[in-house]
């Protein structure tokens, strides 16, 4: 293994498939948690899948991360728009974190536009769906094989 991987998920991930499919797609939370399962396995990356819709869990989550993991995958979900609570987070620890949304925030609502994460973490991507991940999990391994916080 060449590392290991963080994948955590905020508030209403877990309704993923059922919530506004014409929006986020129809795969489920499970479904991509088996998806990354194996895409982290082809990458020799081990895998943890969280999701909480509680803030201070997610804060204790990016904590534990920080102290055992080599890497994050972070979809803050609406916590990316308010919670600076999750921003102190991320900038406390010190590996590599990758912002996730399925949907380009920038390209819908106003408010979605407001991102108290974009300056603290490594790297960004979003409004690829599902398969965000799959770029998200290539990305992290090569940073961990370069052994550094960015490609490049
Ligand atoms: C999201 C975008 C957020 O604005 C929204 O609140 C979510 C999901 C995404 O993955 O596109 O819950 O993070």
């Amino acid at each position: 293994m060449t590392g290991r991987v963080f994948v955590i998920g905020g508030p209403n991930l877990g309704r993923l498939g059922r919530r506004q499919p014409e929006i986020y797609g129809d795969t489920t939370w499970s479904e991509l948690e088996s998806l990354c399962l194996g895409w982290s396995g082809e990458l020799g990356l081990e895998l943890e899948f969280l999701q909480s819709d509680v803030e201070g869990e997610l804060v204790g989550m990016i904590h534990n991360a920080g102290d055992d993991g080599d890497g994050i995958i972070l979809n803050a979900a609406a916590y990316t728009h308010t919670s600076v609570a999750i921003r102190d987070a991320v900038a406390a620890v010190d590996i590599p974190v990758v912002e996730l949304h399925l949907t380009n925030p920038d390209a819908r609502e106003t408010f979605r536009r407001e991102n108290l994460l974009t300056d603290v973490v490594t790297a960004g991507i979003r409004g690829f769906g599902i398969g965000g991940y799959r770029l998200a999990l290539v990305g992290i391994s090569a940073m961990l094989k370069a052994g550094q916080n960015s490609i490049g």
